[in-house]
C-alpha cells in the first residue's frame, strides 16, 4: 500500500490532471485506489464531476470528523474524498501539529486501498505539508516552460525538510513532464535540463499536450472514461504502469 501526493508549489503544471488519471489508470490496472482532493479550488472533485460537496476533507482536518464518512465511491475500484472551500482556513489554524492530523486519520483507511494518491495546491503551505507528512512518495508534475524550474530547488528543499522533521518514510518518486510536444525546442531543451538535474527521477513517459484531457476535465470525467484511445489515456496508462514499476520495486530516488 503506497500514498502518493502529486505536487509543485507552481500553479497549472497538470498536477490535478496527473492525480485524477494515475487514481484512474490505478483504478483500471485493478488496484483499489482512493483521491484525495487537498485543494482548496476543488478541481479534481469537479473534473471528477462532483459539484459543493457537504462532506469533505475539511471535516477531517478541522473536525477530525472519521474519514470513512467523508469518502464517495466514484467505481468499485475508485474511491474520492472530495475538498471544501474552506479548507483554505487551514493554512491559517494556528493549532499545535496541524499537520500530523490527515497522516492519523489515513490509519483507518489505509489498508482498504493499495494506493492513495493525494492532489496537492499550488503552495508550500500546511496543506501542502500535510500531505506530504501523510506520504510515502511525492510525484512531482512539470510544465516544459522557461521558468519550470525555477523554484525547484525550494521544493526539493521542503521536501526533505519534511522527511527529515516529519517523516522519514517520504521519498520522490519521480518527475512527470506534462503537457509536452517533442516538436518544440523549448520543451526538448527543459527536458535535457530536467534529466541533467533530476537524473533518473524523470520519468520516460511524458504527458502530450492532448485537448482531450481538458475537455474530459469539464465533462466531469477521468480520461479512460471519456476517450480511453486518445493520446491523453495512451499517455496516463503508460505512465500507470511507471509509477507501478517504481513502487514495487522501491526504485524511489
Ligand atoms: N496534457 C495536457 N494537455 C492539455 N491540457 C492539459 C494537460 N494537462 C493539463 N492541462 C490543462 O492545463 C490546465 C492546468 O492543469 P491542472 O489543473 O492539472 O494543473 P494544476 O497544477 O493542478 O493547477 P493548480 O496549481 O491550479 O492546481 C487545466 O486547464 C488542464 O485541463
Ligand atoms: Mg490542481
Amino acid at each position: 500500500m503506497s500514498v502518493v501526493s502529486i505536487a509543485n508549489h507552481k500553479g497549472g503544471v497538470g498536477k490535478t490532471t496527473t492525480a485524477v488519471n494515475l487514481a484512474a489508470g490505478l483504478a483500471r490496472s485493478g488496484y483499489k485506489v482512493m483521491l484525495i482532493d487537498m485543494d482548496p479550488q476543488s478541481n479534481a472533485s469537479f473534473c471528477l464531476g462532483l459539484k459543493k460537496q457537504d462532506r469533505t476533507i475539511y471535516q477531517v482536518l478541522a473536525f477530525q470528523d472519521d474519514v470513512r464518512k467523508v469518502i464517495q465511491e466514484l467505481e468499485p475500484n475508485l474511491h474520492l474524498i472530495p475538498s471544501s472551500v474552506h479548507l483554505a482556513g487551514f493554512e491559517k489554524n494556528s493549532e499545535v501539529g496541524k499537520e500530523f492530523i490527515l497522516q492519523e486519520s489515513l490509519d483507518q483507511v489505509r489498508d482498504n486501498y493499495d494506493f492513495i494518491i493525494i492532489d496537492c495546491p499550488p503552495s508550500l503551505g500546511a496543506l501542502t505539508i500535510s500531505a506530504l507528512t501523510a506520504s510515502d512518495y511525492c510525484m512531482v508534475a512539470l510544465q516544459p516552460e522557461s521558468l519550470a524550474l525555477k523554484g525547484m530547488d525550494d521544493f526539493i528543499r521542503i521536501l526533505r525538510t519534511v522527511k527529515t522533521r516529519m517523516n522519514n518514510q517520504l521519498d520522490l518518486l519521480g518527475v512527470v513532464i506534462t503537457q509536452y510536444d517533442n516538436r518544440k525546442v523549448l520543451h526538448r531543451e527543459v527536458l535535457e535540463y530536467a534529466i541533467q538535474n533530476y537524473g533518473e527521477a524523470v520519468f520516460n513517459t511524458h504527458i502530450r499536450g492532448n485537448v482531450a484531457l481538458a475537455e474530459s476535465q469539464s465533462m466531469g470525467q477521468h480520461i479512460f472514461e471519456y476517450d480511453a484511445l486518445c493520446n491523453g489515456a495512451e499517455d496516463y496508462l503508460e505512465l500507470t504502469k511507471e509509477v507501478v514499476k517504481r513502487v514495487s520495486a522501491e526504485l524511489a530516488v
